[in-house]
């Protein structure tokens, strides 16, 4: 695994905008695994400038999902469908058509799921894998003690994940319980990972899965056991290492 220490998140995302130009310079029509949440939108916004002035052309790129609440009404602004579709794919002048997600509103969620896990493979597999940590070091939605070789599943919510999200909402009330996410052996088999933490409140998360023992408590330790590992911290986020 290696360890790349930024001074902010802005230097942070410059990097990973860098790697991910290089990947598509290399594969334009790879596919690109995005997280959401607050932590990787300096990524998103280093990549639309790249588009706009020309140092990147993300015409053939493909983008998929990690995540979905499941039950959000369809086109609800904080779905993780309209997130993406909003902070990566318009912005980088693509369409619906390059984008990949699970049903979150499907009658039958574990199907739903299961069909997601099975389409990233048929598009050939995630060439690249944005992570965030949650701060009880949770990737994806894979909160503690989810298995270590888990495919796309339905989970539900710690109560903790939830608070952290309920920024995103006008309540807590609002943050469904339940989500569907990639497994924990599903993220594994992108091609290469790269998890961004910033702020001092994922320190002890960061720490823990980069340095700390290989376990289901920490999710993000899965890390560990994978050949092509980045994790980008700022100084606030590399703290405790
Ligand atoms: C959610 C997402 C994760 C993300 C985490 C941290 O739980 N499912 O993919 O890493 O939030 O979000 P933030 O970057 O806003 O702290």
């Amino acid at each position: 695994m290696e360890i790349v220490i930024v001074p902010d998140a802005r230097a942070a995302g410059e990097l990973i905008a860098a790697a991910i130009t290089d990947l598509l310079t290399d594969k334009p029509d790879a596919l690109l695994g995005v997280a959401t949440g607050s932590t990787p939108l300096p990524i998103y916004q280093a990549l639309a400038e790249r588009v706009r002035d020309g140092r990147l052309d993300a015409a053939e790129a493909r983008i998929c999902q990690l995540d979905e609440y499941v039950g959000l009404p369809a086109g609800h602004p904080e779905s993780y469908r309209s997130v993406v579709l909003r902070e990566v794919v318009e912005p980088l002048g693509l369409t619906e058509d390059s984008f990949l997600g699970p049903d979150g509103n499907a009658s039958d969620i574990a199907a739903a799921a299961t069909a997601y896990d099975r389409a990233l493979a048929e598009a050939g597999g995630v060439d690249l894998q944005l992570l965030g940590i949650g701060t009880d070091g949770h990737i994806g939605f894979n909160e503690p003690c989810s298995s270590l070789s888990s495919r796309t599943r339905i989970k539900t919510l710690t109560r903790q994940t939830r608070e952290d999200n309920a920024r995103f909402f006008d309540s807590l009330d609002e943050v469904p319980h339940h989500v569907i996410t990639q497994g924990i052996g599903t993220i594994l088999e992108a091609r290469h990972l790269v998890l961004l933490a910033t702020g001092e409140a994922k320190a002890e998360a960061v720490a823990l899965a980069v340095e700390g023992p290989l376990s289901a408590v920490v999710p993000a330790s899965a890390l560990q056991l994978h050949p092509h590992a980045t994790v980008v911290v700022d100084e606030a986020a590399a703290s405790r290492l």
